[in-house]
């Protein structure tokens, strides 16, 4: 527990000093580490098994745990080496948008963001930054990348993953591992698996058939394991009834034996349950303490209920990853020094090609001259990555009103939608005090015991900043209803970074209530603390809000163009409750809109939004969360310095109720701890093709500043897949880039329920004003195959198959047929 505590706070403070980032530092520069890890020979084989035969049972089971780095970096987790024999100390850090430790790294784009390039060499460019910088900083395992599929749009951490679809998720995870790799960085895939929400993922029990399993989830982690992948990281849930980090079925059937893994396999972290049963069962490494495979796991070898070649064979795993990535003789190179400015590079890169413009009317965008008025918070404080352990220090942060100004126009700002709410004013408190900057000294508390006087009716938004941990913020009790108390799990500590942290980097909590007019009371204890503690209360009301969608509209009027941001923060450990906006920004994108028709809603989201105001709005750009480049991306995209690039790896449903996992709790959150997955192979856009739903927005759709015209296809099956062949032209006046996908349809021949289309292949393509490119893709058999669960294998879905070629799941622009055959 004590572990636990110390490691939530830590967390709280890495993701607290992201706020306060502002100055950028330029690290040293060095061309890209090229290590390439060897893989298992020979002598690899005999260098680990004479390690294992010289380690003491003590050493070997240090081997299979976490502990306390006694030189911390920040990082997750600590591995300690057995110095005698000469294995070295690991130390494993997050993760998927860059290197989470103390120090500052390149904070890149949210992995979704990436995905939407689709552009595997792009993915692993990102991982080479990643591993890169992973080494320069002192660690030698990246806990990432994440490949669970986005199956709900409610999921806090889909920012976090790449995508609703199996075979983009494939191409991307392991381009990615092999950029990671390549810079010797162990990646480690995650979390094997099904964990595809955030709310109860310690405990739901995902009920899955195989062929499900293999067919949606399964995919990407197959494919980060045929990349090489050094590490898999079992998932909190449980699958079929079993937790993830002891299923036998996940862990040995389908990990080792099914597809050859050799490898590591950890827990996520604290997620190990059981001793014997997750050892045999195929868990190797426990994180991020010895709970389960510390004294417990010696006294089981000892009293004879753990054989200790399990023991041996755990370790034996572990050796043999550090052996294969150099580290156990001495080969792996040299630790680099980061190269900040590459990072950056590829940040921007990245940021720009996954830009997705999901409207363009009247000729809005690209900006053209004339007054913009930006409107929004994370028009001024940069809205760079979510929360949780996708956290990363930035080297630096720049709001996009400073890049936007900076193209030497009118600019104007407005706040609209106010996170941080304004000062109580003195005299609604009896007696008054001084709620903007109150400061408690260590080991004090102070204490208010006064009166509140409201003179009318009105919710409320109270919002408290303090600077302590969670578990010593200040208690704020009105009429006898404590305002904000400590949410139990992990949600609490796993925040996400922007409307939880102010500016100055204090945390910030909100709270909504209905205020009935008069006097009411209240109460605050605010602790200091073992360093003291500063805190200020704050509020939010309908009259507080209506000067601030005043000050907007005027704003949005008396400008050319109006600029609004608009935010949602998700973070794992919390799912969001609806795919609406967060407060009342759907009012202020209204007001806006109808005061000037020339709005552009620019989204720092982190998955599918509702858009009930679409259509009043000239433009609509999903930048997600774009990283510590993102406001020079954005403003680039926004004046058209480049084309938006980014196309949806995941379907935007109309509203909260025509989506996969709408209408039945059984499939999401779940019922009674079990969560069904009864959609069966019909995820993500499969779905909408199988209900014939429209949603707002389909997979695969992003417009470009030019248009695109496709012609002839053909489709020739042989017998290393099927190769589709199209023209693709650029119809209009300016260089943009294409992302022409594939689909096919079902096979006649298989007697099992298909997906109407599955994704195929697809290309990104830049291609100059009238030019035209003939594109072929190639579709892989595995694309073209069905999991036979009788026969535990894929079966390839012969006979004459449908084949389209689109600008996106919605948009099918050729149609052709091929005879397939095995
Ligand atoms: C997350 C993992 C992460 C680990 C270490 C867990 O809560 O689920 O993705 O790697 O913490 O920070």
């Amino acid at each position: 527990m004590t572990d636990t505590v110390s490691r939530r706070s830590a967390l709280r403070l890495v993701g607290g000093a992201v706020a306060v980032a502002a100055a950028a530092t330029g690290g040293a520069t060095s061309p890209a580490g090229a290590h390439a890890p060897g893989g298992p020979g020979p002598s690899a084989g005999r260098r680990v098994e004479s390690l294992l035969a010289r380690l003491t049972l003590d050493e070997k089971i240090s081997l299979l745990h976490g502990a306390t780095d006694p030189a911390p970096l920040g990082q997750a987790g600590y591995l300690p080496g057995v110095e005698r024999l000469g294995i070295p100390p690991l130390r494993l850090a997050d993760g998927p948008a860059g290197v989470r430790v103390t120090a500052r790294a390149t904070a890149l784009p949210a992995p979704v963001l990436l995905a939407s390039a689709f552009d595997p060499e792009l993915a692993r460019r990102y991982g080479r930054v990643i591993g890169h910088e992973g080494r320069a900083l002192g660690q030698d395992v990246l806990l990432s990348p994440m490949v669970n599929l986005i199956r709900t749009p409610y999921a806090g951490r889909n920012f976090e993953t790449f995508s609703e679809d199996p075979l983009l998720t494939a191409d991307l995870v392991a381009a990615e591992i092999e950029g990671i790799q390549g810079e010797g960085l162990v990646a480690t895939v995650k979390h094997f698996a099904l964990n595809n929400q955030e709310r109860d993922r310690e405990s739901v029990d995902v009920r899955v058939d195989e062929r499900t399993m293999h067919e949606v989830e399964l995919r990407g982690f197959k494919a980060a394991v045929d990349a090489g992948a050094g590490a898999v990281m079992g998932a909190y849930n449980k699958v079929n009834g079993t937790y993830a980090c002891e299923n036998k079925t996940l862990l040995t059937d389908v990990l080792r034996t099914q597809w050859g893994f050799e490898g590591l396999v950890m827990t996520d972290w604290f997620a190990a349950h059981s001793t014997r049963k997750a050892l045999t069962a195929g868990l190797d490494l426990e994180m991020p303490a010895g709970t389960h495979f510390g004294a417990a796991l010696k006294r089981a070898v000892r009293d004879g209920s753990v054989a200790e070649r399990y023991v041996d064979r755990a370790v034996r795993r572990i050796l043999s990853v550090l052996d294969r990535f150099g580290l156990l003789d001495g080969s792996a190179p040299p630790r680099p020094e980061r190269d900040s400015r590459a990072g950056a590079a590829v940040a921007l890169e990245v940021a720009k090609a996954g830009a997705t413009l999901l409207r363009n009317k009247r000729g809005t965008l690209p900006l053209a001259d004339g007054s913009i008025a930006v409107i929004g918070q994370p028009g001024s404080l940069p809205f760079i990555s979510g929360g949780g352990s996708a956290h990363v220090v930035p080297d630096h942060a720049a709001g996009p009103l400073d890049a936007l100004r900076a193209r030497g126009g009118r600019v104007t700002h407005a706040l609209g939608e106010d996170i941080f709410g304004k000062p109580l004013p003195a005299a609604v408190l009896s007696p008054r005090f001084d709620s903007e900057g109150r400061r408690v000294e260590a080991g004090r508390t102070w204490s208010y015991d006064g009166t509140l006087t409201v003179d009318r009716a009105d919710e409320w938004t109270f919002v408290i900043h303090y600077s302590g941990a969670p578990t010593i913020r200040p208690k704020v009790v009105l009429d006898g209803k404590e305002l904000f108390p400590l949410v139990p799990g992990w949600g609490e500590y796993f925040m996400g970074g922007y409307v939880t942290t102010a500016a100055d980097g204090m945390s910030v909590r909100r709270r909504t209530v209905a205020v009935a007019k008069g006097t009411h009371k209240l109460r605050i204890t605010a602790p200091g603390g073992d360093t003291g503690q500063r805190f200020r209360l704050r509020r939010i009301t309908s009259a507080t809000r209506a000067q601030d969608v005043a000050e907007a509209v005027r704003a949005a009027r008396a400008a050319h163009h109006a600029v609004l941001f608009a935010y949602e923060d998700a973070t794992e450990g919390q799912d969001r409750t609806t795919i609406r906006l967060p407060g009342h920004q759907d009012a202020l994108i209204e007001a806006v809109t109808a005061a000037n028709p020339r709005t552009t809603v620019v989204l720092n989201t982190s998955s599918a939004t509702s858009m009930p105001w679409l259509e009043r709005t000239g433009a609509v750009l999903q930048m997600y969360y774009p990283g510590q480049e993102g406001a020079a991306a954005t403003a680039a995209v926004l004046f058209g310095d480049c084309d938006p690039g980014g196309r949806l790896t995941q379907t935007f449903p109309f509203d909260d109720d025509h989506h996969p996992v709408a209408g039945d709790p059984r499939r999401y959150p779940g019922v009674g701890g079990t969560e069904l997955y009864s959609e069966g192979v019909h995820a993500g856009h499969r779905w909408y093709d199988a209900k014939g739903e429209r949603p707002l927005f389909p997979f695969g759709h992003g417009l470009s500043y030019t248009s695109f015209g496709y012609e002839d296809v053909s489709a020739h099956w042989h017998r290393h897949g099927l190769d589709v062949r199209f023209t693709v032209r650029n119809t209009g006046r300016r260089a943009g880039i294409a992302v022409p996908q594939v689909y096919v349809g079902r096979s006649p021949d298989l007697e099992l329920d298909q997906a109407v289309r599955v994704l195929g292949g697809y290309r990104r393509l830049a291609l100059d004003a009238g030019q035209r490119q003939r594109v072929s893709v190639r579709v892989a058999p595995r694309t073209l195959s069905s999991w036979d669960a009788d026969r535990h294998a894929w079966v390839l879905g012969t006979g004459r198959r449908s084949v389209w070629v689109g600008a996106s799941a919605g948009d099918l622009r050729l149609r052709t047929s091929v005879e397939v055959h095995g």
